[in-house]
């Protein structure tokens, strides 16, 4: 008998349901990393009924041009006791969020992007030369 073999593909990023997955799964990360857990829980003291809906609308902008968020998201993070290190522990989770549940463009875009805003913030914080 012949066996035709597939490899199921990861889906990709699609729709509401799969933001609020990637961001879910993110923060639940977020929320048991040694380094990152303190400056949301205990500093910042985040209300995260409050905060996860933020996060959804942000994605679903940045991604899907939904334009669900409103905010201004750099003067929330400017007072944060953050270094570099900090920075490097959030993309490398979202990252490892990202590739562990979806694969293809959009998936490459919210990597690419969440990339892109932490450098800005992280020049604007003066923790990156400007470049
Ligand atoms: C070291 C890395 C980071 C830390 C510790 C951090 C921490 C926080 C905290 C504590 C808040 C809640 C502020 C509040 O409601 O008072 C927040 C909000 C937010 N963060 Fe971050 N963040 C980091 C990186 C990022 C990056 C890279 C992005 C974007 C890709 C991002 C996007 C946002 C957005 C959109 C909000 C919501 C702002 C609003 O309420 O309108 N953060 N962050």
């Amino acid at each position: 008998m012949a066996y035709t073999y597939s490899l199921q593909a990861m889906k990709d990023l699609e729709n509401e349901a799969d933001i609020k997955q990637l961001v879910d799964t993110f923060y639940d990360h977020v929320n048991h990393d040694a380094l990152l857990s303190p400056v949301f829980n205990e500093i910042a003291q985040v209300d995260w009924e409050h905060h996860l809906p933020v996060m959804y609308n942000f994605w679903s902008s940045v991604l899907f041009g939904t334009m669900a968020y409103k905010g201004q998201p750099f003067p929330k993070h400017l007072r944060l006791p953050v270094t570099g290190e900090h920075f490097d522990k959030w993309i490398a989770l979202f990252k490892a969020t990202v590739d562990a549940l979806f694969s293809g463009k959009k998936a490459e875009e919210a990597k690419q992007k969440a990339q892109s805003i932490a450098r800005i913030f992280q020049m604007k914080m003066g923790l990156l030369p400007y470049v």
